[in-house]
């Protein structure tokens, strides 16, 4: 079910700051994205093998605002792995008593695509993303 990385995702103090850092090292960095509906403005570094998601908060009840607050350094918020078939995906998931955040059903992620967020607890306490791609 699992075919790649596609991101690895990092919850940041200073957008601005963090992109020049990439810059700086020769990657190819996106424009800042705000993307109001997920609670955050992204910027991505495309790397020859995966990308890294930068992720700022974006209004009132941003999800990433708690992380900044318990990691005010920031850090890594979480890994999105790649998957042929989300609903798939979702069912798997739940055969092998991994939970799914929110109702369970699939979203649309930062790229458009659908996506799932399985329970940090239930994945040696990292967050993973399953994008379909
Ligand atoms: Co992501």
């Amino acid at each position: 079910m699992i075919k790649g990385l596609n991101h690895v995702a990092i919850a940041v103090t200073d957008l601005a700051e963090a992109a020049a850092r990439y810059q700086a090292l020769g990657a190819t960095v996106s424009a800042p994205q705000d993307l109001p509906e997920h609670g955050v403005t992204v910027v991505f570094i495309t790397l020859d093998n995966t990308k890294i998601e930068l992720l700022h908060p974006l209004g009132e009840a941003s999800p990433i605002a708690s992380f900044l607050d318990r990691n005010p350094s920031g850090g890594i918020h979480h890994l999105c792995l790649e998957v042929d078939d989300i609903a798939d995906a979702a069912e798997k998931l739940g055969e092998s008593g991994i939970r799914v955040l929110g109702d369970g059903k699939p979203k649309t992620g930062a790229h458009g695509k659908p996506v799932l967020f399985a329970h940090p607890k239930d994945f040696q306490g990292a967050l993973i993303e399953f994008e379909e791609e």
